[in-house]
């Protein structure tokens, strides 16, 4: 256990000098190879100083990351990614389309000296985040900044300050508390075939839509997480998982409603129920309601929404401590790719048909 500073943020006013202060004393801790958890505009970062082996070492043991999956390298300017990765055509169109932006590019590295971010590997994945505390944070760092989510491996992902410090009081320097992450999942990964066709590693908020819109050619792939080589090795462990089992189920609303009350009435299951907003009203009149926890995660149709809701659904699982949960199935189009994407991980892929 090391002493963790929680250092409240006003984002709206970064600009202020007592705002200010409170990031350059973080960005110090970076700099001398401190853990320091930030907010971005997907989720809260644990960060490290990526030019120094032992800080960056620090990040495993405090997430108990397995060794081989590498590091994100958060950046604050343009020419940084420049400076550390060798940008493709593709790359540099999508560069100017997008960034900053919740998108992480996976490109050949240039130089050396950010080996422990992604041990063996001749590339590196570059993000410059969009969220302004981050930005400010990396950039009084003066170092590039490689941060993972600031989750325990395999827990879901943190999208508020209350997650990160539930995770990972005592085992960080500093945890710097801002806003709810505007987005709520983790972003876009991409990498480039020599042909230039582009592969997404992991879907997010940025959609495949979104990429081919801004020139890329997605190369053909069965789906996100299938494609090998190259892929994100983050891919392969298990990901996301509440504490108690999640079951997705599949099937029409009214059968996913029928199996859900048999479930509470004849099981003594403390069971949790994530649902879209629609499925509320069946559950107002119900005698059983101690036994079941209900949340929604927005509208049916609205997928943002439900990408901000969907970690903050499984943390909230985890702290009122259920037996079981269930789970409708999201759309796949668009953004709800990748709410598909986590949620099916974080079930470690149990389906339930109805
Ligand atoms: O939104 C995000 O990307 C957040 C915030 C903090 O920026 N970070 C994040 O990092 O989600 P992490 O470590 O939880 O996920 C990084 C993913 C992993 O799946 C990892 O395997 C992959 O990116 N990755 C990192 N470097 C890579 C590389 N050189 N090649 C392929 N995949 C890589
Ligand atoms: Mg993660």
């Amino acid at each position: 256990m090391i002493a963790t500073e929680i250092i409240k943020i006003d984002e709206k006013n970064i600009k202020n000098p007592e705002e200010l202060k409170k990031l350059r004393k973080a960005a110090e801790i970076i700099k001398n190879g401190g853990l320091v958890v930030f907010p971005t505009e997907t989720v809260y970062g644990l960060g490290a100083n990526a030019l120094d082996a032992n800080a960056v070492k620090k990040i495993y043991e405090a997430k108990g990351r397995p060794p081989d999956n590498p590091l994100i390298v958060h950046v604050a300017n343009i020419k940084d990614i420049y400076k550390y990765a060798e940008v493709t055509k593709t790359a540099e169109k999508i560069i100017k389309k997008f960034m900053p932006a919740p998108l992480t590019l996976v490109l050949k590295k240039k130089d050396k000296s950010l080996d422990c971010a992604s041990p063996g590997l001749d590339t590196v994945a570059v993000r410059m985040p969009e969220n302004n505390t981050a930005k400010k944070l990396i950039g009084l760092a003066g170092v590039p900044v490689a941060a993972p989510s600031a989750n325990l491996s395999g827990k879901p992902s943190p999208t508020n300050a209350e997650h990160a410090i539930k995770d990972l009081n005592g085992k960080v320097d500093i945890i710097i508390c801002g806003e709810n992450c505007e987005i709520g999942l983790e972003s876009t990964v991409i990498s480039f075939n020599s042909d230039e066709s582009v592969n997404i590693l992991r879907s997010g908020y940025i959609t495949r839509e979104d990429l081919y819109t801004a020139g890329a050619r997605i190369a053909r792939q069965k789906n996100a997480d299938n494609l090998e080589p190259p892929r994100s090795p983050g891919m392969k462990y298990t990901h996301y998982s509440p504490d108690a089992p999640l079951y997705v189920l599949s099937g029409d609303e009214k059968n996913i409603i029928d199996f859900i009350k048999k479930e509470i009435y004849n099981k003594n299951n403390k069971t949790g129920f994530l649902c879209f907003d629609e499925f509320l009203e069946y559950f107002e009149d119900n005698k059983n309601i101690a036994l079941i926890s209900i949340i929604s995660i927005g509208p049916k149709n609205n997928l943002r929404e439900q990408a901000k809701n969907l970690f903050d659904a499984l943390n909230k699982f985890n702290m009122i401590g259920v037996d079981i949960i269930y789970s409708v199935e999201p759309e796949k189009t668009g953004v709800g790719e990748a709410v598909y994407n986590r949620l099916i991980k974080a079930a470690g892929g149990k389906i339930i048909k109805l």
